[in-house]
């Protein structure tokens, strides 16, 4: 057994967090032998709920559960730990875009940026699913002084693991088949799931699926839209599968499972230029993972005429978020 893991998760006592959290005690995020503490943020009327919460997990008596803490105060919740998925913030409801929650969620994570700083251990790394992910990432990042910009990242995982399973449908073959599925750009209607370098069972996906109005058309805005049509389904945002793709990113990035040889996994990070996406915006890549904690961006993929627009269109939605909350950089 190794030590503990200290994970805090914020927004404990919401959706993802009641379905994120016994994902994590029971050891899918890192893995069998390592022992996780957790330490969950809430606000304070929330912390009702957040206890009932706790009590389950320990009825669940998980071997790995080495302890539970609770609070309302970033600082405490956040000190000593080794990794922070930043869920709590509102979710958008029917007709709602995600960038209409900038306002509103932007500010929890400037305090939340700043806590992270001063009171988390020193290979701190920070997972943001909150809406609008990739800015309020920005804005924790820009909030906490000290800590290099890249341990900064936000969810496009359910995006891949979207797109993946509509391909797997399309090609009739199982979803563990589509690899090299990169998400680009924002976590928004404009990201780019690029079928282009995708593989279905090792072949090029496009030779797989030839239908190429379909790739450029239902496709992308199927995954484009999911979250959209789940709110409509479910008169809630997805949160199970959010909960996972949480897992899946964590669990590649620092939990000790590295992306497979030859493979890919999509991140949102802070950029350092590549593909022509401007330095610092937090956009989604490819990247491949040492699974402790390093991730690197996949270089020399070719985008076609069609993605590099699309991209485009993406970059210029987050340089547009970050404008809006200029004042929270
Ligand atoms: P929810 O409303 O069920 O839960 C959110 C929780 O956060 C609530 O319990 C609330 O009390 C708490 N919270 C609010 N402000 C807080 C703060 N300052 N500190 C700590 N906790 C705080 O919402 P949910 O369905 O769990 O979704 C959470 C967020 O995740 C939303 O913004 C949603 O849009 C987003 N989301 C992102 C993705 C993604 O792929 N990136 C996917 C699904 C949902
Ligand atoms: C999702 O993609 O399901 C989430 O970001 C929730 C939403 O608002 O779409």
């Amino acid at each position: 057994m190794s030590s503990p893991v200290r994970v805090a998760v914020t927004g404990a006592a919401g959706q993802i967090g009641y379905a994120l959290l016994f994902r994590i005690a029971s050891g899918q995020m890192f893995g069998p032998d390592t022992p996780v503490e957790l330490r969950l943020l809430e606000v304070p009327p929330a912390l009702g709920a957040l206890e009932g919460v706790a009590m389950e997990l320990d009825d669940a008596a998980f071997p790995l559960l080495a302890g539970i803490e609770l609070s309302d105060q970033a600082e405490t919740a956040f000190a000593g730990v080794n990794v922070a998925c930043l869920v709590g913030a509102k979710p958008r409801g029917p007709g709602m875009e995600r960038a209409d929650l900038l306002k509103d969620n932007g500010k929890i994570f400037t305090g939340q940026g700043a806590a992270l700083a001063s009171a988390g251990a020193s290979d701190l790394k920070v997972a943001v699913v909150g809406n609008p992910a990739n800015t309020n990432a920005l804005i924790a990042a820009a909030n906490a002084e000290g800590l290099p910009a890249e341990r900064f990242t936000a969810m496009v995982r359910l995006d891949e693991n979207r797109a993946k399973s509509q391909l797997a449908k399309k090609a009739g073959v199982p979803v563990a088949e589509v690899t090299n599925l990169a998400v680009w750009g924002n976590h928004s209607p404009t990201m780019v799931p690029d079928f282009d370098n995708a593989r279905i069972g090792g072949r090029p996906a496009t030779e797989v699926i030839t239908d190429r109005e379909w790739l450029e058309g239902e496709f992308l805005t199927t995954v484009q839209q999911r979250g959209k049509a789940i709110i409509d389904a479910r008169g809630a945002s997805s949160a199970a599968s959010a909960a996972s793709a949480l897992v899946d990113h964590v669990a590649n990035w620092c939990g000790g499972k590295p992306t497979a040889d030859g493979d890919w996994v999509s991140m949102a990070i802070p950029s350092d230029g590549s593909y022509g996406v401007p330095e610092g915006l937090i956009s989604g890549f490819p990247v491949t993972t040492d699974g402790n904690g390093t991730y690197e961006i996949v270089q020399g993929l070719e985008l076609s005429d069609f993605a590099q627009q699309k991209l485009q269109a993406s970059v210029d939605e987050l340089q547009q978020e970050r404008d809006a909350v200029a004042d929270m950089l």
